[in-house]
């Protein structure tokens, strides 16, 4: 499937998945604007360089991006051996006020893709946490919203709420845009051998140890950036507020055990 004409906004440019996403999308053809807080070595045409925890940063980014953008990539995140303040604001807060800005800057049927993760399968049980999650916008009370909430950045909770925060908002706006064609949807990777996946072997601890026993291997960055790709392309038009799995088959695995269908 090609890219060729696509004018493509992508964050987390510099490394790993968005990197390597960058590279491919390139490869098919696409035009790639690359958005980061640290400088992509190649794969875009042009950089613009980002903090996408701070809203005044965002919009200065884009005030800086031309109209008729075919597909937008959220890809930059923080893992959860950060804090949980900039881990709520780079991948929710920010991610989604980025997002809800550039819709004026999208073309007609554009394509929105937002990396979560296999971190956000508990989903289901977080509905009163994501419910006021998803009605906060105050970039400056984040720390009082955990409190209040009691997300912890123990156990790297905070990591896995923003995740499943971003699947529930990917589905929730399935037809926000359908007038205009814009489709959101979700990819959820698993581990991924990138520069932060000792970050979440040591927060996951025991448990990672127990998936590395059951999978074959960790993802690569490869593994991923086509699926996103493909979500950028025409091919993929009639997909809407989806959560597409991207793990070796870990999310069936999980999903299997907890249903008794071994
Ligand atoms: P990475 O650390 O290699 O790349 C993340 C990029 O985001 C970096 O280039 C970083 O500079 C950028 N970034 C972080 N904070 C930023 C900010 N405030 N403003 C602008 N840019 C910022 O990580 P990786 O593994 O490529 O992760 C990409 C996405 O994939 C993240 O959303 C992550 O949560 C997700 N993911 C990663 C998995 C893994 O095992 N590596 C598994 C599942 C999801």
């Amino acid at each position: 499937m090609s890219l060729d004409n696509k004018k493509i906004v992508l964050t987390g440019a510099a490394s790993g998945i968005g990197a390597e996403t960058a590279k491919t999308i390139k490869a098919q053809g696409a035009t790639v604007i690359g958005i980061d807080r640290n400088e992509p070595k190649g794969n875009v045409d042009e950089y613009i360089k980002a903090d996408l925890s701070d809203p005044a940063s965002i919009a200065t980014v884009v005030d800086a991006i031309p109209n008729g953008i075919d597909a937008l990539c959220n890809i930059a995140g923080l893992p959860p051996t950060h804090d949980r303040v900039p881990v709520l604001k780079v991948n929710f807060l920010g991610l989604r006020h980025f997002t809800e800005l550039m819709i004026g800057k999208l073309n007609d049927n554009a394509s929105i893709v937002n990396v979560a993760s296999l971190a956000g399968l508990g989903w289901p049980e977080a509905g009163e946490q994501i419910k006021a999650f998803l009605a906060f916008k105050d970039f400056n009370g984040v720390e009082a919203f955990c409190d209040e909430t009691g997300i912890e950045n123990e156990g790297g909770r905070s990591y896995f709420f923003t995740k499943e925060a971003l699947i529930v908002w990917t589905m929730m706006n399935r037809w926000t845009w359908r007038d205009r064609g814009i489709r959101m949807n979700c990819i959820s990777p698993g581990p991924v051998e990138t520069p932060i996946l000792p970050d979440f072997l040591e927060t996951l601890g025991e448990r990672a140890e127990e998936d590395a026993k059951i999978m074959d291997r960790p993802g690569r960055p490869e593994d991923i950036a086509p699926v996103v790709a493909f979500m950028c392309s025409d091919g993929s038009n009639w997909i809407r507020g989806a959560n597409i799995p991207c793990d070796g088959g870990m999310n069936q695995h999980v999903l299997c055990e907890m249903h008794g269908h071994t």
